[in-house]
């Protein structure tokens, strides 16, 4: 994907005085940055305790996520709570986000079909991404998926080379790249669907482990 730059400073909402996560989540729903303000019914920002060590980043929210206003409650949202629960790790302590904060569809009929952000929308949405980084300082990002490492590390990241691995970054003293819980659930059969969530535990139970020694 090609490197995008995020517009400046004065594309954004202002925000007055001290940054806090409740300021930024109200910013955010005013975004106009890119034009998926337009598409989606509304900013889907992150969610999870305000003293996370631990923040999940996935894509863009689903067709559920943009009616609820809230991050991974779908289908993968229960892939996801089920590994977290797998691995160890309580959903109620991280912080869930996404790259890009509103839902980018296209019409099939009466349905809204997911369409993939472009550079250009995953750079104008790293503001906010790098807000609720500023804000949480985690000790482990993890990556769900490609676009999240895309805007995470800046660049194309291919996550069968990359996933598992704990790597420095400017934005956490770990991140961890993984692969998205719909890639569990698109799985062409059960034996590959078992496989890639066994592999998506193990992954998760690696920042578990990160925890306890931290
Ligand atoms: N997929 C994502 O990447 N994020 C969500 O919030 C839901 C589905």
């Amino acid at each position: 994907m090609p490197k995008a730059e995020p517009p400046d400073e004065s594309a954004y909402p202002r925000l007055e005085g001290r940054v806090t996560l409740p300021k930024l989540r109200e910013a955010a729903a005013h975004c106009r940055a890119c034009d998926l303000w337009k598409l989606g019914t509304q900013t889907v920002f992150g969610e999870g305790s305000a003293h996370a060590k631990v923040m999940l980043v996935g894509e863009q929210p689903g067709d559920y996520e943009d009616r609820a206003g809230k991050p991974f409650v779908g289908p993968a949202g229960r892939m996801l709570d089920e590994a977290l629960e797998e691995a160890g790790i309580d959903r109620d302590e991280v912080w869930v986000t996404n790259a890009v904060k509103h839902f980018k569809w296209e019409p099939r009929g009466k349905r809204r079909i997911h369409a993939k952000p472009n550079a250009r929308e995953i750079a104008a949405c790293l503001h906010w991404l790098r807000g609720e980084v500023a804000m949480l300082k985690p000790q482990v990002i993890v990556c769900l998926g490609a676009t999240a490492a895309q805007a995470v590390f800046g660049r194309t990241v291919r996550i069968n080379e990359e996933r598992g691995k704990l790597i420095p970054s400017e934005l956490a003293p770990h991140i961890l790249v993984t692969i998205h819980p719909s890639a569990i659930l698109r799985a062409p059969d059960e034996r590959a669907r078992e496989e890639q969530r066994g592999h998506f535990v193990a992954d998760l139970k690696k920042v578990g482990e990160l925890l306890v020694t931290a």
